[in-house]
């Protein structure tokens, strides 16, 4: 954008004008609460909506309802005027304002389950703009990006996001925007296509992150009157994450012990007398996860030292490219599973269950201890330091969807003392059956008698 905004109740900070003029096609503007944010995004589409004709900005939030008491509020405040004039008409048939000088629209979007995305499906979006991103999924997230397009080059093309740490899109988020490069630096990634005569060619695409700080806000007395709001909340994380936008540490955040320094290591050959097993999460529509760990009978610290993590196969395949993920001699003798494996019919027509697949390709799982708190509770207890100052648990840098998702998961709000299910939890559960059913057998035979080592109360084993 040339000129910043054409908005009458905006004039945008510092930290917004960047937001507005970067040249990124992703930009995630993000951090503490009320830095501007949603007004940044929202001045955006309506000044495009005023400059090209036939533009059309699909502004979105998880509901429908998120998006008129966040959104739509926002809209009416910064276009009283344009409305008021009738330059500007809300069209709840379109759930949208139409721009009578332009024709064009500022849509309100939602998108709370895999098929509110129907709506969208065939949809050409000019500016994309998603407010609490943390909110989405990676792949709703793709889904959306994948409908930017246009055929007329004049028309900008552009992704716009803003959101606050936490939420079950914070891991990726962080990811793809924060962890990838330094603040306000463009990531430029070069992206190969196979053109129809069969020779590569690359695409270059740009992101960008823009940390948000409640200093940026425009308005002093805005600032001081929210600070004290802030500062008056009880919770230090929560403080921490919504004042200055502190990505590690996030309200809400499950397993806020998780130190990507301390908890993962690189991998190394793990000696062939050390106890391994393995457990797996099912999933088809969605994600399937497995983790395999083996115990240093030494200091009786746990690896995990491998992962499986797909989506949309069936039991078979998995069972076929877990195996492959195995060495020939590996010895496994004890492999645990979600209960529910025991309970689906893999195929009607045998009546065979998802446990019987499994047995018929040489994966002979034991149902696991599905016990939620004792899962949980045996997570943290391995998170946490052993007296050498290092986790009773690590993890081989190369499971990297693990790493991704553990430290990701956020807390229930109806049940506080258990993980969020609807995140990507499916690693951690593996984790969790691994940890609360491993065979007291397994690491019995392997423990030094006269050091009984960690997790000697026996209430790990299950
Ligand atoms: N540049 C600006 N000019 C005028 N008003 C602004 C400007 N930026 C933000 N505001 C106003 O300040 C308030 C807070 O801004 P906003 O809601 O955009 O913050 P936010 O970063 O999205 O907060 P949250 O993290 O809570 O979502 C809103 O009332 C908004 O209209
Ligand atoms: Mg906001």
């Amino acid at each position: 954008m040339t000129e910043i905004v054409k908005v009458p109740d905006y004039t945008a900070s510092p930290r917004q004008t960047l937001f507005h003029t970067s040249t990124a096609f992703e930009r995630f503007y993000g951090g503490a609460a009320g830095g501007g944010k949603t007004a940044a995004l929202v001045a955006e589409a309506v000044t495009r909506c005023l400059e090209y004709d036939h533009y059309a900005a699909y502004l979105f939030r998880r509901t429908y309802e998120d998006t008129k008491k966040t959104l739509m509020r926002e809209i009416d405040k910064q276009c009283r005027a344009y409305i008021k004039d009738g330059n500007m008409i809300f069209r709840s048939q379109e759930k949208g304002y139409y721009f009578t000088a332009t024709e064009s629209w500022i849509y309100l979007c939602y998108y709370n389950h895999e098929d509110d995305f129907n709506h969208y499906q065939g949809s050409e979006i000019h500016m994309l703009g998603i407010d609490e991103l943390t909110q989405f999924y990676e792949s709703w997230y793709d889904n959306l990006v994948g409908r930017v397009r246009s055929d007329d080059p004049d028309k900008p093309l552009t992704v716009f996001a803003a959101g606050n740490p936490g939420g079950v899109g914070h891991g990726w988020v962080k990811t793809r925007f924060i962890d990838a490069a330094p603040p306000e630096q463009i990531i430029y990634d070069k992206r190969p296509y196979v053109k129809r005569d069969g020779s590569i060619d690359y695409i270059e695409t740009t992101r960008m992150f823009i940390p948000a700080t409640l200093e940026d806000h425009p308005s002093a007395s805005f600032r001081q009157s929210y600070m004290r709001s802030l500062l008056t909340m009880a919770d230090p994380k929560k403080r921490e994450a919504y004042l200055y936008g502190n990505w590690d540490l996030f309200a809400g955040q499950a397993f806020s012990e998780w130190r990507r320094h301390l908890h993962v290591v690189e991998p190394f050959n793990i000696p062939d007398h050390w106890p391994r097993w393995m457990a797996y999460d099912y999933g088809r529509g969605t994600y399937a996860g497995a983790v395999w760990l083996a115990r240093d009978p030494i200091s009786q610290r746990i690896y995990l030292y491998r992962e499986y993590y797909v989506s949309g196969k069936g039991p078979r395949i998995q069972a076929r490219e877990m195996k492959q993920l195995e060495q020939s001699n590996e010895q496994l003798p004890v492999r645990l599973a979600d209960p529910s494996l025991w309970k689906h019919i893999a195929n009607a027509d045998d009546g065979k269950t998802i446990a019987d697949r499994f047995d018929e390709e040489g994966i002979n799982f034991t149902p696991a201890n599905n016990d939620r708190l004792q899962g949980i509770t045996a997570v943290h207890e391995a998170l946490s330091l052993a007296p050498d100052g290092l986790p009773y648990l690590q993890v081989f840098s190369n499971c990297v969807h693990f790493i991704r998702t553990l430290p990701s998961l956020v807390v229930d709000t109806k049940r506080p003392e258990d993980v969020d299910t609807t995140g990507e939890d499916h690693l951690y559960d593996a984790l969790r059956y691994g940890l609360v059913n491993e065979r007291k057998a397994t690491v019995e035979d392997s423990m030094p008698q006269s050091d009984p080592g960690l997790f000697s109360d026996g209430g790990y084993y299950g």
